[in-house]
């Protein structure tokens, strides 16, 4: 495994940070980078000051917009100790989105090391408020000089830390969801299921219409027949059925292959709920939502958590779930994964470990 540099840090004082964290908005003392070129592969792994990038204006990323992230969260147990939960999970994806975009992938053992060793360092940001977690965001951009649509031969891999709240401010509070039929957010055999940050951006326009019309999120439907559902913003998908089934759109080339989503399906089963994945028609959800057929709607992501669905706007209707409040389904959901996530439940399928404090991995 790649050695990691340890360089000298000034450390400030997260009880410095206000109560109400919100999402991405504070960041730790330090950071995690190495660098990859075609001829020595990733080399130059440390961990020093929080600090601007400095990057040649002609760097790929720039251009081409080749680059990929991922999200992961440390939770601080009741023990005091430090969880983090699927880890590995994050860094295989990491690489398939890696792959997707013609970039190089990280060995899997030296990310969660990266990850381990830089929370290690950092674990007094772990916040010990309820709900909130430090959220671990990897990035890999291709920093080549070069005006070029081709892979990179030079890369930067880097990892940031930020203290937050849920996504969505109010934790388990009902989200509104706009579902767009003017624009699309992926096609199959496009990006759409590589984490990078084009995907975010096609989003946006989109997303500002649904704030403007009092919504929070897009939800998306399939790009070719504009018919089936693929995702929300910033979070898989998933309906409850009056007789306890839990549908949720399968992983068709579209969509985010969730973390989130995955620890739901098995936690739905562990909990005895027939679960499927499989190709969802909207017309028929919203014929299902009139005739009570479902009774919960809810989003599924590592910012988001378990999101429940309160509205819905189709076309100008205006559509209300479970009498927008959170359905007991998505609530047993939540506390069952946060319950393991923040060590209150055991870990019967063995999702997380405990980062070692003040040295990590
Ligand atoms: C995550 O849930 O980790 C994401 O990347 C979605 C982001 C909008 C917070």
């Amino acid at each position: 495994m790649a050695a990691i540099r340890i360089d000298p840090v000034t450390e400030t004082d997260p009880a410095r940070l206000p109560a109400e964290l919100g999402f991405g908005k504070y960041f730790t003392d330090r950071m995690y980078s190495q660098r990859y070129s075609a001829q020595a592969g990733w080399h130059d792994a440390s961990i020093g000051p929080y600090q601007p990038l400095v990057l040649d204006p002609a760097a790929q990323v720039f251009h081409n917009g080749q680059m990929i992230f991922d999200g992961t969260k440390a939770y601080r147990r009741a023990d005091g100790g430090i969880n983090l939960f699927r880890v590995e999970q994050n860094a295989e994806r990491f690489n398939r989105s890696a792959e997707r975009m013609g970039m190089p992938t990280v060995p899997v053992a030296d990310h969660v090391a990266a990850i381990e060793t830089l929370v290690g360092l950092e674990h007094r940001w772990v916040p010990h408020q309820p709900d909130a977690a430090l959220y671990i965001r990897p990035v890999m951009i291709a920093s080549e000089k070069a005006l070029a649509i081709r892979a990179p031969q030079e890369c930067l891999h880097y990892i940031i830390l930020s203290p937050v709240a849920p996504y969505f401010a109010g934790g388990f509070a009902p989200v509104a969801v706009y579902v767009s039929h003017e624009y699309v957010r992926a096609v199959r055999g496009g990006t759409g299921e590589a984490k990078t940050p084009g995907n975010y951006a096609g989003s946006i326009k989109a997303t500002e219409i649904a704030i403007a019309k009092g919504y929070q999120q897009v939800l998306w439907l399939d790009a070719v027949e504009r018919r089936y559902v693929d995702e929300v913003g910033a979070m898989n998908i998933a309906f409850v059925y009056q007789d306890g089934r839990l549908r949720t759109p399968a992983l068709s080339g579209a969509i985010l292959h969730g973390v989130t989503r995955n620890s739901v399906l098995t936690l739905a089963q562990d909990l005895g709920i027939e679960t499927s994945e499989e190709r969802i028609d909207f017309l028929e959800v919203l014929a299902d939502i009139a005739s009570g057929r479902i009774t919960e709607m809810f989003g599924m992501g590592t910012g988001a958590v378990i999101a429940p669905v309160g509205r819905l706007c189709y076309q100008d209707r205006d559509i209300v779930l479970n009498g927008g409040e959170p359905g007991p389904v998505a609530r047993r959901l939540y506390d069952e994964l946060t319950g393991i996530q923040f060590g209150r439940l055991p870990d019967r399928h063995g999702w997380t470990r405990q980062v070692r404090v003040g040295q990590g991995a």
